[in-house]
């Protein structure tokens, strides 16, 4: 059988992984300013990390929800209290795309609306309604298209005032990440955030903040959108959450009730997902890694700025996009090629993403500053 073919990848097998470095199997060591997209929040095989999912993994790896899980609970306790939500309720599943999907489907059975605005440039994920609510044509089949979905312009407060003026009690939620990713590391504005959250406040809809690659953490707050000194009525967090192992959360206000069999899932919650979740925030907190994402982001990105070659820098924390004024994949390669260096592209050609560990160390990024030097000659 071969692999069905969609992703353009480098001829690189990665085998090993040690904190903010991997070594693919000739035994070439790269640093990993990527994360695998943003994922690997607490470092490559964190030795607290490895030790607990092992020891799990001799107990019992999964069962499904249909027993008590306490592992779960544990996991929503140590969740409430490191993101600042102790009064939220816990929904788990698998991705980041399916935590977005339970989430706008919770606010629509909430509400009992239908209309959903996402905003240019968002990117949810790639399940039906996630992919509907994504602003890319190319990834939404023909069975996803909805008129559902109404997106409206990034950043713009007039526009969505307008819009909630004109059909505001229809709407059963606004979606928006804090800091888009894929989207090329473009901020929401505080000014933006403020007023979703008073609009969906005031027509009784739901504010889903997308933390999947903002937030655990990632710029230097847990969740980016609460720098607009905001909360959200959901918020879905994957990626950094389990640090490799597939988990989703859908971290829900206590205003937003359960009802028996709204929402399930075989694979969410299990034993070694919430495991390596436990063991994220752990090492989160006894390492102060928020801290030092907040820290060491700001040296990176004031380094940054110093070269003439880069238009703009744009992120917060260890989010960052590096914007040239020229298509950005000759600079890509050769980080990856000549200096082993890993980083990542977005949708946008001119600008270089990085997202590193939350653990990763100034003296790292001295070692990208100086290969990224050499590389934009
Ligand atoms: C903001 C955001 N939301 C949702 C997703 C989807 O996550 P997953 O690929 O885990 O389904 C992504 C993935 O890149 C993302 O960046």
């Amino acid at each position: 059988m071969k692999l069905f073919d969609v992703y353009p990848i480098y001829d690189i097998s990665v085998v090993k992984g040690l904190g903010s470095y991997v070594w693919d199997d000739k035994g070439i060591k790269y640093l990993d300013l990527y994360g695998g997209h943003a994922v690997i929040s607490i470092g490559h095989s964190h030795p607290v990390y490895v030790k607990m999912l092992t020891e799990q993994l001799q107990k019992i790896g999964f069962y499904s929800n249909f027993v008590r899980l306490p592992l779960q609970e544990q996991l929503a306790q140590s969740l409430g209290e490191v993101s600042g939500l102790p009064d939220f309720q816990l929904f788990l599943s698998n991705s980041g795309a399916e935590a977005n999907e339970n989430a706008l489907k919770l606010a629509s059975f909430a509400t009992n609306r239908k209309k959903i605005i996402s905003f240019t440039g968002a990117f949810h994920g790639r399940t039906s309604l996630a992919v509907a609510a994504t602003d890319n044509p190319k990834i939404i089949a023909p069975v996803n298209e909805t008129d559902n979905v109404i997106f409206l312009p990034f950043n713009d407060v007039e526009k969505l005032k307008k819009c909630f003026e004109n059909i505001g009690f229809e709407i059963a939620a606004v979606i928006i990440e804090g800091i888009q990713g894929v989207g090329g590391i473009q901020m929401a504005s505080d000014d933006f955030l403020k007023t979703i959250r008073q609009l969906t406040t005031h027509y009784g809809s739901v504010f889903i903040a997308d933390s999947v690659q903002c937030g655990y953490g990632r710029s230097g707050i847990f969740f980016a959108h609460n720098h607009a000194g905001i909360t959200a009525d959901i918020y879905t967090t994957a990626k950094g959450m389990g640090n490799g192992i597939p988990i989703g959360g859908t971290l829900i206000a206590p205003h937003l009730k359960p009802e028996m069999g709204m929402l399930g899932t075989t694979f969410g919650g299990n034993h070694i997902a919430c495991t390596a979740a436990i063991a994220v925030l752990e090492v989160i907190k006894n390492e102060n890694l928020i801290l030092n994402a907040n820290k060491v982001g700001q040296y990176a990105m004031e380094q940054i700025k110093a070269f003439k070659e880069v238009k703009e820098v744009r992120g917060r924390g260890l989010m960052i996009g590096i914007e040239l004024y020229e298509p950005c994949d000759k600079v890509r390669k050769s980080l990856i090629f000549d200096h082993k260096i890993f980083t990542g592209s977005s949708s946008n050609k001119n600008t270089l993403r990085l997202l590193p560990s939350l653990a990763v160390t100034n003296a790292e990024i001295d070692i990208f500053l100086d290969a990224f030097k050499k590389a934009l000659k």
